[in-house]
């Protein structure tokens, strides 16, 4: 078995979707889920699937024996970054290597880097005019948005969409690739 956390800051309806289609896999499950925010609604999706979780604010995620200790004890394979808004600490690229991914919600190396999360990306693809936006999936280092890319899929985007619109079309994209693109990875 290939143990998964998934990442989350917030909604989760990323981490949602992996958790469904992992749940039953003969090779490959969800075993963490891993959230900065106390408050977040991914949360109550673990609790639901009875997936055991873990909170960690910023000062815990740069405590390296701490968070290693507890990844062995789970112990976890892969990292999946779903909307998770901290930055990965050097420490745990180098233990996890090509074993993080993250998506990110344009097509970078546009629109990524600090700051670039959620609406911000969204109204930013507007603002300038773009004609097409959408996702990227890529594997982790410990600068935002750089490292190697996995995958990229593509959505117009029309004069008249608003960044909701934007937004919406993005997430079912994400919701479409994202758990597959994991399990080639993780199979490949
Ligand atoms: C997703 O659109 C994801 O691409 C984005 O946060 C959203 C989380 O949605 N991530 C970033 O912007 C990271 N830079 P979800 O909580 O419903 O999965």
């Amino acid at each position: 078995m290939k143990r998964i956390a998934i990442f989350a800051s917030g909604t989760g309806s990323n981490a949602r979707k992996i958790v469904e289609y992992f749940k039953d896999h003969p090779k490959i499950e969800v075993s963490l889920i891993v959230s900065n925010n106390k408050e977040a609604k991914v949360l109550d999706m673990a609790h639901r699937h009875n997936i055991p979780t873990m909170i960690l604010n910023k000062a815990l995620l740069k405590d390296r024996d701490y968070i290693l200790e507890k990844f062995s004890i789970f112990p976890i394979d892969f990292i999946v970054l779903a909307g998770f808004l901290l930055l990965v600490p050097k420490y745990l690229v180098d233990a996890f290597p090509k074993n993080i991914v993250n998506i990110h919600p344009a097509l970078l190396p546009k629109y990524g880097g600090k700051g670039m999360y959620g609406m911000n990306v969204h109204k930013a693809v507007k603002d300038s005019g773009e004609r097409e936006t959408g996702i990227t999936i890529h594997y982790v280092n410990e600068h935002y948005d750089e490292g190697g890319i996995i995958f990229q899929a593509s959505c117009p985007v029309l004069p008249e969409d608003s960044p909701e619109t934007i937004a919406k079309n993005v997430l079912k994209l994400e919701h479409e690739f994202f758990a597959k693109t994991i399990e080639n990875v993780l199979l490949d």
